[in-house]
């Protein structure tokens, strides 16, 4: 049976943004309600309260235009778990093979009588396009190489829950900057919260100017290993590289790859994070990725606390006359 949510209502009182389009655009306060509220769900989910009322009578559309697992099961399940119908839209077998235009499918989707849509696609900026066309709240599930703002928020909120706290902390993005919205997503939010980030890979994968956003940027792992608190192992993205950024995987597994041996090389108590999918042995070997570092099935299991938050908080109550924009 549902329940509507028991909880401080100030925070939702206190949130004024309508989409979720990139932690950019989110100040540090915004950042820290997501989280709390994330804490709010996970705190209410260990006293058995899983099912709440809160979208109940909505409907949440997931609007997939590349695959994924992690993310668009766990806003499917965030969803049902705060009580809203869910639409799944999946490209291939849509009226976008007979020529209908993005905008035009979300469009009609919408018409439906759709509340909150959640898109992943390719093209960079593609949820900023629909948040302009559409009345309903976009929240970003990943764009092209420019964002992936959820995942950065489980990352972070999984830190927080290992350290304590974001602000002093020395987090490093390791592998294909260039490529990473994951990255991207994740600079902005821990810089806000105040932890110092080293951006970590071969030469040819990390963009020009990053430092400009207020990291570091280091091409030899094993010098900066000593100083991490926290380690983000970002997969090697083969499908949207044209090829040839470093000599052979092999060659970036020895350089940049998390193993048993640089492990005895690591702070104690380093937390090895990785966004998933990942590809064992290369940027993690199996040893690192299901050793007693790795938070990597936490991340997993606290995405769905974090879609929740954002769900909820996105959520217009029409009820009582909260506007969201
Ligand atoms: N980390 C992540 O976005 O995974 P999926 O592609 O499976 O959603």
């Amino acid at each position: 049976m549902s329940t509507a949510i028991p909880t401080d209502t100030s925070i939702k009182q206190r949130w004024t943004k309508r989409h979720l389009l990139g932690l950019e655009y989110l100040s540090a306060e915004e950042i820290t309600m997501i989280l709390d509220q994330a804490a709010e769900f996970k705190r209410l989910a260990e006293q058995g309260e899983t099912k709440l009322g809160v979208l109940s009578g909505t409907v949440v559309a997931n609007l997939f235009f590349e695959p994924s697992t992690r993310t668009r099961t766990s806003f499917g399940l965030a969803a049902k778990r705060l009580s809203a119908d869910t639409v799944e839209f999946t490209a291939s077998g849509s009226s976008l093979v007979k020529g209908e235009t993005f905008i035009d499918t979300a469009r009609n989707i919408e018409a439906m009588g759709v509340d909150q849509v959640v898109v992943r696609h390719s093209t960079p900026g593609a949820p900023h396009l629909l948040a302009q066309h559409l009345n309903t709240s976009v929240l970003n599930a990943g764009d092209g190489t420019h964002e992936h703002p959820t995942q950065a928020l489980l990352d972070i909120f999984t830190i927080r829950e290992h350290r304590g706290s974001l602000k002093g902390l020395t987090v490093a993005l390791v592998g294909d900057i260039s490529h990473s919205r994951v990255a991207r997503s994740n600079i902005w939010g821990l810089k806000k919260l105040g932890a110092r980030v080293i951006v970590c890979g071969p030469a040819t994968l990390i963009p020009k100017h990053v430092e400009r956003l207020g990291v570091e940027v280091a091409t030899n792992l094993d010098k900066v290993l000593p100083e991490l608190d926290c380690i983000n192992l970002l997969r090697i993205q083969f499908e949207r590289q044209r090829g040839g950024l470093f000599p052979s995987i092999a060659e970036y597994a020895h350089l940049f790859g998390m193993n048993g041996e640089r492990m005895k090389r690591a702070k104690d108590d380093v937390v090895i994070l990785a966004p998933g999918p990942i590809n064992r042995g290369v940027e993690i070997t199996p040893d690192v990725a299901d050793g007693k570092h790795s938070v990597i099935l936490d991340q997993v299991t606290n995405g769905l606390l974090i879609r929740m938050a954002c769900l909820y908080l996105l959520h217009v109550d029409k009820a009582s006359g909260e506007t969201g924009t």
